[in-house]
């Protein structure tokens, strides 16, 4: 039925932010503390349901090694959704972050569905980025902006919910 959509989703970020972590907790309802690093990446997939409608999101996980950074156009190309990741304990890797949705503002789809994600937020005590100007940055380029975390899975379910809800509607 019309009601039903499939939606291409893409996460992208520096290695060790917890893309794969959260893909699990939202599709598994799991968390490995010595999760692998991604080779590649990894599809899945899960359906979420959002008022009268039911939305698929087919899953890339990239590999956020740098190595794999080449990759990514694949990935992204025709995503109606982004999760950008970084780790609330890594200025490093917020910067990472800024540049992946520089390179999505450049070369992705324009009505992409692009969502922030500051993971790790159980980490409190080593936190180096604030939820401020994270929420700054995101309101500042259009992005959707929450703190997750994959280990207690604070935010992971509502972020895909918030994405389902924002993707526009054939
Ligand atoms: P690549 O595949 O190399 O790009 O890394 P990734 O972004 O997929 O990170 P991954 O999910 O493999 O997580 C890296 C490490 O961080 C693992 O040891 C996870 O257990 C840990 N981790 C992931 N999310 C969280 C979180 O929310 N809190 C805490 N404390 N640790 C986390
Ligand atoms: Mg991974």
């Amino acid at each position: 039925a019309h009601n039903n959509l499939n939606a291409k989703l893409v996460l992208l970020g520096d290695m060790g932010t917890g893309k794969s972590s959260l893909v699990i907790r939202f599709v598994k309802g799991q968390f490995l503390e010595f999760q692998e690093s991604t080779i590649g990446a990894a599809f899945f997939s899960q359906t979420v349901a959002v008022n009268n409608a039911t939305v698929k999101f087919e899953i890339w996980d990239t590999a956020g090694q740098e190595r794999y950074h080449s990759l990514a156009p694949m990935y992204y190309r025709g995503a109606a959704a982004a999760i950008i990741v970084y780790d609330i304990t890594s200025m490093d890797s917020f910067a990472r972050a800024k540049k992946w949705v520089q390179e999505l503002q450049k070369q992705g789809n324009p009505n992409m569905v692009m969502a922030l994600a500051g993971n790790k937020s159980d980490l409190e005590d080593k936190r180096k980025v604030t939820a401020e100007e994270a929420r700054v940055y995101a309101d500042e380029n259009g992005l959707f902006f929450m703190e997750t975390s994959a280990k207690t899975a604070v935010n992971v379910n509502d972020m895909f919910y918030e994405i389902a809800k924002r993707l526009p509607r054939a």
